[in-house]
């Protein structure tokens, strides 16, 4: 099989001035949502390549993908300037394992995101799975400022068509924001304000946690459930939490 393929960028879409979407064209073979792709560019002689959540649902033909331009980051910057036409290199085969297909049945689901790692959930969460198997949803995505929460249609979209199943609950840790939580995931498991909030437990007999991004923000998170005597998901036995870190 080939290592790349050739796609072709349909749209960059800027969010903010570090913030982007970019829908790219390519055929690659079919993915689960929650897996990655890889995206790749010739820079200087060398192609660099980097893993990126798919947003898109499985079933959707444009694939898309949601990123921050980090500083001195040689990728994220270069796709920030790229444009409809332009061509960018496709890993053909999807990789991951952060997906439903490995979460065990549950009441209810949390999905716990920072900055840029909505994108898993909100591809899971445009696919029927996570309505036929669990009798509620919450969806948490944590920014430091209010600009960064994008894709505020889609999340209000999904709002309203599991209106009976989802909660959807955003952070704002940098700014004091009506309708949002004030500070940071983990502290407000301990607090009881994120349960409070959602009208629902976290605990070892209804809950199934799924977290992603900022590696700190996973360990952090990972060490408020353990203290609950929950157990990360293994190949070998069945726990309640799974985690993806982006870096
Ligand atoms: C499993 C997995 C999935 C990923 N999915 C996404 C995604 O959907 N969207 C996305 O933007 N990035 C994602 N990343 C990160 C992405 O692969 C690149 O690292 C990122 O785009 C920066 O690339 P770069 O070459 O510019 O800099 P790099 O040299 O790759 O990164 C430099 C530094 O930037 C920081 N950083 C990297 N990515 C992020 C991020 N997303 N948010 C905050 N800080 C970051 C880290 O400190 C990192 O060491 C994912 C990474 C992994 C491992
Ligand atoms: N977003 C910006 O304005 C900005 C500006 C300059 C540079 N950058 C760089 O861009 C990268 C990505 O920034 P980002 O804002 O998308 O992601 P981020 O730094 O991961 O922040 C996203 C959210 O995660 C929270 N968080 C961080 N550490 C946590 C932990 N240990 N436990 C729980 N929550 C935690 C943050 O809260 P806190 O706010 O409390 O940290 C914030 O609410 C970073 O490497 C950053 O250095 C970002």
């Amino acid at each position: 099989m080939q290592k790349w393929v050739q796609g072709r960028v349909v749209e960059l879409h800027c969010w903010t001035d570090r913030l982007y979407s970019i829908r790219v064209e390519a055929e690659i073979e079919p993915f689960e949502a929650g897996q990655l792709g890889r995206l790749a560019l010739d820079i200087d002689g060398k192609r660099h390549s980097r893993p990126y959540s798919f947003v898109n649902a499985p079933h959707e033909p444009i694939l898309e993908f949601y990123f921050i331009t980090v500083p001195d980051g040689p990728l994220s910057a270069r796709l920030a300037r790229m444009k409809a036409g332009d061509c960018v290199w496709v890993a053909p085969r999807p990789a991951g394992v952060f997906t439903l297909s490995h979460v065990p049945d549950a009441s209810t689901l949390w999905l716990l995101s920072t900055g840029t790692a909505l994108g898993p959930f909100l591809s899971m969460m445009n696919t029927e799975l996570p309505w036929q198997r669990f009798d509620k949803v919450v969806f948490v995505h944590a920014v430091r400022h209010d600009v960064e929460r994008s894709y505020g249609e889609v999340i209000a979209r999904l709002c309203e068509q599991h209106a009976d199943q989802l909660i959807s609950i955003p952070f704002v840790s940098r700014e004091t924001i009506e309708g949002t939580i004030h500070g940071r995931v983990p502290a407000a498991i301990e607090s009881g304000e994120l349960e409070t909030c959602a009208g629902l437990k976290i605990d070892v007999h209804t809950s199934q946690v799924m977290i992603c991004g900022n590696p700190a923000m996973v360990k952090d998170t990972a060490a408020v459930l353990v203290a609950r005597g929950m157990h990360k998901n293994s190949r070998q036995e069945a726990g309640h939490y799974t985690v993806e870190n982006y870096w």
